[in-house]
């Protein structure tokens, strides 16, 4: 299979640059002694699980069905979580996962009695503090409804809980801004902690970036461990799969008002949904930043506003020229959808060794499947 004669659009992970990343989890892992589990939220492309299982203990959920997800195909430890559980959405998962963690003592309490014998119990606390860029995602948001206030907690629940879990970062790049959050947490919930078996200090720790002092956070994560006494996890999703998936689309035409825009044959509400709902442009492999040539990438889709990014190249751009779109795979893949029916990406996998081998191909069908699949009768 050769490159050049993919249809367009589609996404293409890259084995050689996945490796790189998850040999870095494998250092913080020898360091630090501390777990990781793979959050499925961000990705759960799992043609690709099998690169990726001799590096991670496991996977860790958002929704009943990434729980069977992951128990499926990923296999080791299977973590549940999810915001709000229904009485049958535990009773399925139960069976399956290694740890059920709550996110209120509401949900504790009313379920624990499914999950005693079969799982860890965890529960979710809300450290009141974060490292977050936006708002949207910042889970020390006023009012959040995610994990438990320190000022709500009834100190009884630790006698018979064997974890927590905290969640407060987002693409936290800043090793001594993590550390700052661990410490406050030790201060604040240590006593509770104390008497625990596990702790996952959730994702958004971004110490795949080039430049991350590994090290540092692993010695900070072994003290922590060490100070409680407890088995520390990560649940990394972005700092496994970035920088290692390009989507790769065609540019169909090129329409001027004021300003070049070059449609391509994709479009962020559908294939890359993060760029519009975080308003982060995205970055284009072929760009020139010093480049003459300024164009909006715009979407093929009917929403105005629906556009990659501008960006500028060295040469004009011309109707048929390919262009990658990196660092598309966290929190994309997962949400890819069918709007204006438009054709979804296909998903391919680079080889270490060259091969390019293909993971999935959608087509009419299954877009119409997911609309209905019977009609009135
Ligand atoms: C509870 C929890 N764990 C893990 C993650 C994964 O975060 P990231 O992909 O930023 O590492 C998230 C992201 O929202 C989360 O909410």
């Amino acid at each position: 299979m050769q490159k050049q004669d993919l249809k367009t659009p589609f996404f293409m992970i890259d084995e050689e640059k996945l490796i790189a990343n998850l040999e870095k989890v494998k250092r913080l892992k020898e360091l630090s002694g501390v777990k990781l589990v793979l959050a499925l939220k961000c990705f759960s492309t799992w043609g690709v699980f099998d690169i990726i299982k001799p590096y991670l203990d496991g996977t860790t959920s958002s929704g009943p069905y990434e729980v069977k997800l992951g128990y499926e195909t990923f296999g080791g430890e299977t973590h549940a979580y999810s915001v709000g559980y229904s009485e049958d959405d535990v009773r399925e998962v139960a069976d399956i996962c290694d740890k059920m963690i709550f996110n209120s003592q509401s949900q504790l309490l009313a379920y624990r009695h499914l999950v005693e014998g079969k799982a860890s119990l965890g529960l979710r606390l809300n450290p009141g503090v974060s490292y977050a860029g936006q708002d949207l995602a910042n889970p020390a948001r006023q009012y959040s409804r995610l994990g438990v206030q320190m000022d709500h907690i009834d100190p009884s629940i630790f006698e018979n809980l064997n974890g927590a879990m905290f969640h407060m970062n987002c693409e936290n790049k800043d090793v001594d801004a993590f550390i700052a959050l661990l410490d406050s947490i030790s201060e604040n919930f240590g006593q509770h902690l104390d008497k625990l078996e596990w702790v996952s200090l959730g994702g958004g720790v971004f110490f795949t970036w080039p430049g991350y002092d590994i090290e540092k956070l692993a010695l900070a994560l072994k003290h922590f461990s060490e100070r409680h006494g407890v088995q520390l996890y990560l649940e990394p999703g972005e700092a496994i799969i970035t920088k290692t998936t390009d989507l790769v689309v065609t540019v169909v035409d090129i329409v001027e008002n004021d300003m070049k825009t070059a449609i391509v044959d994709s479009a962020t509400e559908a294939h890359r949904l993060d760029t519009l709902i975080y308003d982060e442009p995205a970055s284009v492999a072929e760009a020139s930043e010093n480049g003459e040539h300024t164009y909006v990438i715009g979407s093929c889709s009917c929403l105005a506003g629906d556009q990659f990014c501008v960006t500028q190249f060295d040469q004009p751009l011309a109707i048929g020229q390919r262009l990658h779109i990196l660092d598309s795979a966290g929190y994309t893949m997962v949400k890819l959808n069918w709007f204006n029916g438009l054709k979804m990406p296909s998903i391919y996998c680079l080889r270490q060794n060259g091969d390019i081998e293909k993971l999935n191909e959608f087509g009419y069908e299954d877009f119409k499947r997911s609309l209905s699949q019977w009609s009135v009768s």
